[in-house]
Parts: C-alpha cells; structure tokens; sequence
C-alpha cells in the first residue's frame, strides 16, 4: 500500500484523497528559495503570488530558518494556559508597531482573526453602553436590547467561516452556505452617505479592508477613511480594519491604512498572511480606548475579551512567534518597508508602459498590485470557457511567472517584499511576451 501511494503522481493523491473543494492550477510545487519555486519535474518559476501575499520575505529566508530551528529544539508548543516569552515580545513588536496603546491576541489564520473582531463587536454591544443620546439613528434602542451588527461592504472578502461569509460581499462565497449568521450587511466601498444610511440602533461596528484584496485590489479613498472614522465616533461603533493581505509592510508601511490615511486611527485590526512569513499564524490588534460597560464603571477595549471570552489551543506558539519576530526583524533590518514602496511605483510605471488594450487599469499600494483585464478580454483574446483572470494565469504559469487571478476580470501581483528590480523587469517581461498582440 505504501509503496503504490508513494509512486503514485501527487495529482492522483489528491484528486483520490483530498477533498476538491480548490479549484487548483496543474503546477506540482517542491522547492522554494526568495522569490523563486521549483516544480516536483525541476522547472523553475518566478512567485509573484507568494502563497497569496503570505511569503513575505520570500522563501526559506536564512534568519528565519536559524531562528525557528533553534526554537524548534527549544519549545514547540505549551498550549496558552503559560505564559511564554516569544509570544509576549511579539505582542509589544506589534503594538509599537501600530504606534499607540493596545493588545494583541494570537490564533492561526484570518478568518480566525476575523472571528475575534466579530467577537469583540459583540462583546462590545453586549456589555458596553449605547452611544449619547446626541448621536443615535433617531429611532429608540431599548435598554436590555444588544447592539451586535457589523457593517462590511460589497467586494470585500473576510474568510470562510460562517460567519466571515456572511461579513463578505460576495454573493459567491455565500452560495450553498444559507442561512447566514445574523447581523452582517454590506454597503458600497467608498460610499460613506450609504454606509450612514445603513446604521440601526444595533449595530456595533463597522469593518473593512483599507485596501480590497480580493477583487482586483481596490484601496479606499482618504476621505473615506477618515469619514467612516467619524461617523464611527458619531455612532459609538467600534471601526474594524482587515489587514490580513494588506498589512505589516505590504503597502511600504507596517499598517497598511497609514499609506492612504495615515492619521486615522481603528478600534482593532486583523492580521494573517504575511505576519509569520508563511507560518500559520493570525492576530488582532485592539486599542487601549476607554469604554463605559452596562453594569457601571469604565474598561479599557483592549481588556474587554477577559479570561474565558475566546480562545484557540495553537495561538501564539513559541515556535510561529519566534519565526514572526525574526520576519518583522528582517523586513526592518533589509529596508524592506521603503523597498516595497519605491518598487511598487517602479513596477506600476512599467507595468503601464506595455500599454496592451487588454488592460483596462493598473492598481494598488506598495507591492500590491491589481491588474485589471479589459471588458473584452474573452473576445480579443480567444479565452474559450476559461475567465480571462484564469486564462492569462495559466499563460504566466506556462512562461514561469506565479501570479494570482482575483475575480473574474483581473489578476494580482503580491511578490515577497524584498522583491529585487531586476525580478520585476523579468515578471513585466513575461507579462508583455504573453499577453497577446490584440487591437
Ligand atoms: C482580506 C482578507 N481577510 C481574510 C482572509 C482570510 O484569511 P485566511 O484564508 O487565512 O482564513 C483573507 C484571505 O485571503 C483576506 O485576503
């Protein structure tokens, strides 16, 4: 049996053993080293996906290897019923991080960071008093009535638990999964007076990513920014920032926001992805804010999930937690945060100039970059059945270039931050090779 499984084609293994629920490219990955992968057949492949936005200092990164290994032969894993030292100091790194008071709670993915946002929402309406009578929606929200509902918006995407479908504003992810969890909407992105218009009496927090990832990276606008900021102030609802792709250096800044609107500040924010470098490792930032409770007496936000409230076995590890520190150190010490930035204009600039009609825009902050397909893509550029997202991937796969679809009509580009010039020139010139003459 072992035998037959082992000469056994890794496609076969998983179309019989592992359940289909990805819709995966035919690539058979094995090998990493920075911004390249290789093939189990040796071919070699520039990643401009980086395991979607997660390999942030490309792969198998030296420090990280020294440091993890260390710990790996020190301590794995203590369950959080201890207190352990790595996990202490990455919670100040990310604090100073964001620059003012707060805490930090750890689990092992963005969808289960997003799960202590919506948790902390509600914990939030549940024990904390409404807002002044000065700012309320004008209708009446009795005494022993919560406020539990989040207000998301369309396009943005929050993870696959039941309840990050139902904060998503994508019909398609919602699809077979009904009834949803109660208490999310969504509202247009960027459309404060809709966003006004959706506020209740129950609602509690408004939650949103700075920067769109998931259809074609779209930023929000600064005045948007500021504007949800203080309606939220208005409203007393918590402002909720997921920068589970676009945060921690992706942009050129460590809080993604703060490269559209630097002076606004959230509630809490949501971490995953690139946090630990490829490690499995989630978080949330929750500011250190003043909140009266219901039963008398003031609590700090940031204290408010007490003892008993939430919790995950794997969060926060000594080993994911030193990994994490010893990437934050890299992305600090190798200048990273400005490579990110001067690189990203670098990249959008040439980008531009291959001035295809199948391109329809060019978008995005930092090393995020979201390319837009023209509305007749399928027609110019023969696509058949496949979406012209799909369709020009697999060209790039075909000339060795790993980027990522999003949506139907764009695809993405989220290389490791220490990304080099001459690997993006290589990645626009793959791009303008493959892309068909058209028009
Ligand atoms: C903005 C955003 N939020 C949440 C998630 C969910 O994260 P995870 O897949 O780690 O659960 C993602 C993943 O793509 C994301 O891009």
């Amino acid at each position: 049996m072992s035998l037959a499984l082992h000469s056994t084609d890794t496609r076969e293994l998983f179309d019989r053993y592992v359940v289909p629920n990805y819709g995966r490219f035919p690539l058979r990955l094995s090998r990493g080293q920075g911004s390249r992968v290789w093939d189990e057949d040796g071919n070699e492949y520039l990643d401009f996906g980086a395991g979607i936005a997660v390999c942030s200092i490309g792969h198998c990164h030296p420090r990280v290897i020294d440091v993890m290994t260390k710990q790996l032969g020190t301590l794995v894993h203590t369950s959080n019923l201890y207190y352990t030292r790595p996990q202490g100091l990455l919670a100040k790194r990310l604090v100073e991080l964001v620059g003012e008071p707060g805490k930090v709670f750890f689990c092992n993915s963005g969808a289960e960071a997003n799960e202590a946002l919506y948790k902390l929402a509600r914990k939030f309406g549940n024990d904390c008093e409404p807002p002044p009578p000065t700012h309320t929606t004008g209708e009446e929200i009795a005494p022993e009535q919560n406020r539990f509902g989040i207000i998301t918006f369309d396009g943005s995407f929050h993870g696959r638990t039941l309840a990050g479908i139902a904060a998503t504003g994508q019909e398609k992810v919602k699809r077979g999964f009904e009834p949803m969890v109660e208490g999310f909407s969504q509202v247009p992105f960027n459309d404060a007076p809709a966003l006004l218009a959706a506020i209740r009496p129950d609602t509690a927090a408004v939650l949103l990513e700075p920067i769109q990832g998931e259809i074609g990276i779209r930023p929000a606008t600064q005045q948007f920014l500021k504007t949800v900021r203080s309606i939220c102030d208005d409203y007393g609802l918590l402002l909720l920032f997921d920068e589970i792709q676009c945060g921690l250096g992706r942009t050129g800044d460590w809080c993604g926001w703060r490269s559209i609107a630097p002076d606004v500040i959230p509630d809490a924010v949501s971490w995953a992805k690139g946090i630990a470098g490829g490690f499995p490792l989630g978080a949330i930032w929750v500011r250190d804010k003043s909140v009266s409770l219901k039963s008398g007496g003031d609590i700090s936000l940031a204290n408010l999930l007490g003892p008993g409230s939430h919790g995950t076995t794997f969060g926060g590890t000594p080993l994911v937690c030193s990994g994490a520190l010893e990437v934050l150190n890299v992305i600090e010490s190798e200048g990273l945060l400005e490579n990110a930035r001067t690189l990203g204009d670098y990249a959008r600039s040439a980008i531009a100039q291959i001035d295809s009609p199948l391109i329809s825009e060019i978008r995005g902050v930092g090393l995020m970059f979201g390319i837009e397909l023209a509305p007749d893509f399928a027609e110019k550029a023969n696509t058949g059945d496949r979406a012209p997202s799909l369709w020009l991937v697999d060209r790039l796969h075909e000339a060795h270039l790993l980027a990522v679809p999003s949506g139907t009509h764009a695809i993405r580009w989220l290389p490791p931050l220490n990304v080099t010039r001459a690997e993006i020139d290589e990645a626009v010139g793959i791009l303008r090779r493959v892309l068909p003459s058209a028009g």
